[in-house]
């Protein structure tokens, strides 16, 4: 398997995106859930040399197209990370400028989500960045057969976490779907044809 790039993402809009989301050079990014890197290399481009993304997956086919790309094209300032599944992060406290969370919780449960959460506020520092996309979550019933859950419920929990919520980026995320009737052809799919989502941004408040 190899990385196949949008037509339009990697060579146009993935960079104005991530900076639209709160990416800024020199920031330290988790990408918790990233799959083959769709949002990580233009993270990587954003923050440059003096910053570093980490990218957590627990498929190891997919990371292992992301570390070839990486290598390739020699990323130097991204640490791909296999995982087991477990939401406790590695990280020291305040340690994330930003934390990318996208098209990954609709399949966890409500105590899942609540433990990943206080994680992410843990690691985050002060003023820091929660970026998530809520994709799905109304309509699956999760891996432990919870019921989908609202937007605002959502919201709801995050906030319960210790992130204030701090505005919508409205059809800034792509939803990189990867079994979507517009993948016929790996390889050629344009970024016009994929869904463009709601981005949510929360941030961690002082003192927390
Ligand atoms: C639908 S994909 C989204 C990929 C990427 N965030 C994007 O938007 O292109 C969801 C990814 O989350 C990963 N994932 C889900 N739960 C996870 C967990 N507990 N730990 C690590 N990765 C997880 C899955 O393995 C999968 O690669």
């Amino acid at each position: 398997m190899t990385y196949h790039p949008v037509i339009g993402w990697e060579d146009g809009r993935g960079v104005p995106t991530l900076e639209a989301i709160g990416v800024r050079p020199g920031h330290t990014v988790l990408d918790f859930g990233c799959r083959v890197g769709r949002y990580v290399f233009p993270a990587a481009a954003v923050v440059g040399d003096q910053g570093r993304v980490y990218a957590i997956d627990k498929e190891k086919d997919a990371l292992e197209i992301l570390k070839r790309k990486a290598a390739e094209e020699e990323w130097v300032n991204i640490t791909p990370i296999l995982t087991s599944g477990e939401l406790t992060l590695e990280f020291d406290d305040a340690t994330m400028d930003l934390v990318l969370v996208y098209d990954v919780m609709h399949r966890m449960s409500q105590r899942d989500r609540q433990l990943l959460m206080q994680e992410i506020a843990r690691v985050l520092k002060t003023g820091g960045i929660l970026s998530t996309m809520l994709c799905h979550t109304e309509k699956y019933e999760n891996e432990q057969g919870d019921p989908g859950c609202s937007t605002d419920e959502l919201i709801a929990e995050i906030e319960a976490a210790g992130l204030s919520f701090d505005r919508q980026l409205p059809a800034t995320g792509v939803h990189f779907e990867c079994d979507g009737s517009y993948w016929p052809h790996e390889g050629t799919v344009s970024l016009d044809v994929l869904e463009k989502e709601t981005v949510f941004n929360f941030f961690k408040r002082p003192g927390r």
